[in-house]
């Protein structure tokens, strides 16, 4: 997501902006001794640091200095910074051999990361799929794991099995199970509400759950969501409700393993081309999928991809959040 460049100006510190004549500015007022103002946007320009900045932290003149001697980036690209770097983690990804689960798969291993790799009902695409990423990444070890995961005893077994084939542990973990059932809620019975509701809700929380109590000190938590959660629609109701609940499984996660530094977040596409969406839709309701966003096509699974690596390397930061991926389909403020 980033290109590396170490000519770079080293980002000044939050409270300091550098307009385009390369002044620097303190953007907050101090009011009294613990409240602050910000009075202007930070700006951000191509010009190099100048004496002009004497008046700026020790911190930021040691980190300066170090980056010089070393010449490398210390926090403006994070590409070079090992604890930005997956190779040699291991990650967890559910419905990991196809379609998006896929993608993310073929992407980590291609950053390094070892996989474990649920699937649940194809065990030939599975093994195929693995034998595929072997040979192209032969240093990473890639394990297949089948199961239903509708209860809690199944998610405590994936990360057992998982933590049992790798011993170094599990530091990321990315749960992409789901079902769509597109009916009005006057048609949807019991069984297929139970079915969305143990596939899009149970499956997230007890994923959560298992992810908090396995996960690796500075383990990633990823569960993919829905834009449709922001969306004014017919026929969404019991996928959207039965997805809801993930936002505060998600965020309450984030802010309970602060302590391990484990991050918790959402990645929500649009409608995505995939089998899930194209086996529930009709080609009409896809041709207007195809006006509401962006360059008149769908999501693609390459649109998503990219910032789910970027959450678990570059993206540290982020927690607790829901990013809303689609191309301009919702948003949900
Ligand atoms: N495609 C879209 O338009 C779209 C848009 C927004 C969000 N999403 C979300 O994106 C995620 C991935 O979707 P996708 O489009 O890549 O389709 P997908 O490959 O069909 O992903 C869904 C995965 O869930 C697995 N699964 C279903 N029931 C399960 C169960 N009981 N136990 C364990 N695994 C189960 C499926 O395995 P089986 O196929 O073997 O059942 C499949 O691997 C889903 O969470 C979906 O809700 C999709």
């Amino acid at each position: 997501m980033s290109e590396v460049n170490n000519n770079e100006e080293l980002a000044l510190p939050p409270q300091y902006s550098r307009s385009r004549d390369n002044q620097v500015t303190n953007n907050f007022n101090i009011n009294n001794e613990s409240s602050y103002t910000q009075v202007e946007p930070p700006l951000y320009a191509e010009s190099t640091p100048s004496d002009q900045e004497s008046d700026l932290p020790q911190e930021y003149h040691k980190r300066r200095q170090i980056q010089q001697e070393e010449n490398e980036c210390s926090i403006c690209c994070r590409d070079c910074s090992p604890e930005h770097q997956i190779k040699g983690q291991t990650a967890i990804v559910t419905g990991g051999t196809k379609n998006l689960g896929g993608e993310t798969a073929k992407e980590l291993a291609r950053l390094g990361a070892n996989l474990f790799l649920h699937y649940r009902s194809n065990e030939q695409q599975a093994k195929d799929f693995q034998k595929e990423l072997s040979s192209k990444y032969p240093d990473i070890k890639i394990e297949l794991y089948q199961a239903d995961l509708t209860d809690d005893a199944s998610l405590k077994k994936l990360f057992d099995e998982a933590k049992s084939k790798f011993s170094n542990g599990i530091d990321i973990a990315i749960n992409n199970v789901g079902q769509v059932v597109k009916k009005p809620i006057t048609e949807i019975t019991e069984e297929e509400f139970n079915s969305l509701d143990s596939k899009n809700n149970k499956v997230a929380f007890f994923f959560i759950k298992y992810a908090g109590l396995n996960l690796n000190k500075n383990g990633r938590i990823i569960s993919i969501g829905t834009s449709l959660l922001a969306a004014y629609t017919e026929y969404y109701g019991g996928y959207q409700g039965t997805k809801a609940p993930l936002e505060f499984y998600s965020k309450a996660a984030s802010k309970e393993l602060l302590p391990k530094g484990i991050t918790s977040n959402i990645v929500s596409p649009g409608p995505m081309e995939t089998s899930f969406l194209l086996n529930s839709e009709t080609k009409e309701s896809v041709d207007f999928f195809k006006t509401v966003g962006l360059h008149g096509r769908l999501t693609q699974v390459s649109d998503i991809v990219p910032i789910i690596r970027f959450l678990v390397t570059e993206g540290t930061w982020i927690t607790g959040q829901n990013i809303f991926a689609n191309g301009g389909f919702t948003s949900p403020k």
